[in-house]
């Protein structure tokens, strides 16, 4: 790597390190993350996508988004090769379908995101967008898996 590439990488960790947001918890995170829809769908640029993160881990993007609806699971597989080994480093978000946020179906929809990540749990959980399941009934589902350890929020 150039000099001149080694300086651009120190200006963006320095400028990601001093910009964070702060959750209501408390826990402090620099402003920009990595979002990863469409990604892990093309097996040609899988290996460079992976390096992306890595890269984007490294330069301080410490909260990567993804969801079960991404590639139908395929982002989720993708990420979960990239922060192998790395899990401590990264904040990580992922999404439930509205169709698998009733009591019925949201462990199990959570035990198959954790699963395609490789960990053994979310630093946070969303609802995707709002469908049929009342939100009272999405909540309380999320609650328990929060009890549970799955999800830390
Ligand atoms: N919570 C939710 O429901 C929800 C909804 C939507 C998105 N998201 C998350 O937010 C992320 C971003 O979504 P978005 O809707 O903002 O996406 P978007 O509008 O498609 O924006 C993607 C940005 O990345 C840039 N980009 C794409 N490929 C690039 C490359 N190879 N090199 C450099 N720049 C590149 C694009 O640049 P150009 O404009 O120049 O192409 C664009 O500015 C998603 O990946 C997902 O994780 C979450």
């Amino acid at each position: 790597m150039s000099v001149e590439d080694e300086n651009k990488l120190t200006k963006i960790k320095n400028s990601l390190e001093s910009r964070v947001v702060t959750l209501p918890d408390g826990t402090s995170l620099p402003r920009i993350g990595q979002g990863t829809w469409y990604m892990g769908e093309n097996p040609q640029i899988r290996a460079r996508e992976i390096k992306a993160l890595q890269l984007g881990i490294e330069l301080g993007m410490k909260l990567i988004d993804t969801a079960e609806m991404y590639g139908d699971g395929d982002s989720e597989r993708l990420v979960g090769e990239a922060i192998k080994g790395r899990r401590d480093d990264v904040f990580l978000v992922s999404k439930v379908y509205p169709h698998h946020a009733g009591l019925d179906m949201i462990a199990k929809a959570c035990e198959n995101n954790l699963k395609r990540l490789g960990t053994n749990h979310l630093d946070l959980y969303l609802l995707h967008w709002r469908g049929h399941v009342p939100l009272a009934e999405t909540i309380e589902g999320m609650e328990k898996l929060c009890k549970e350890g799955e999800i830390v929020r």
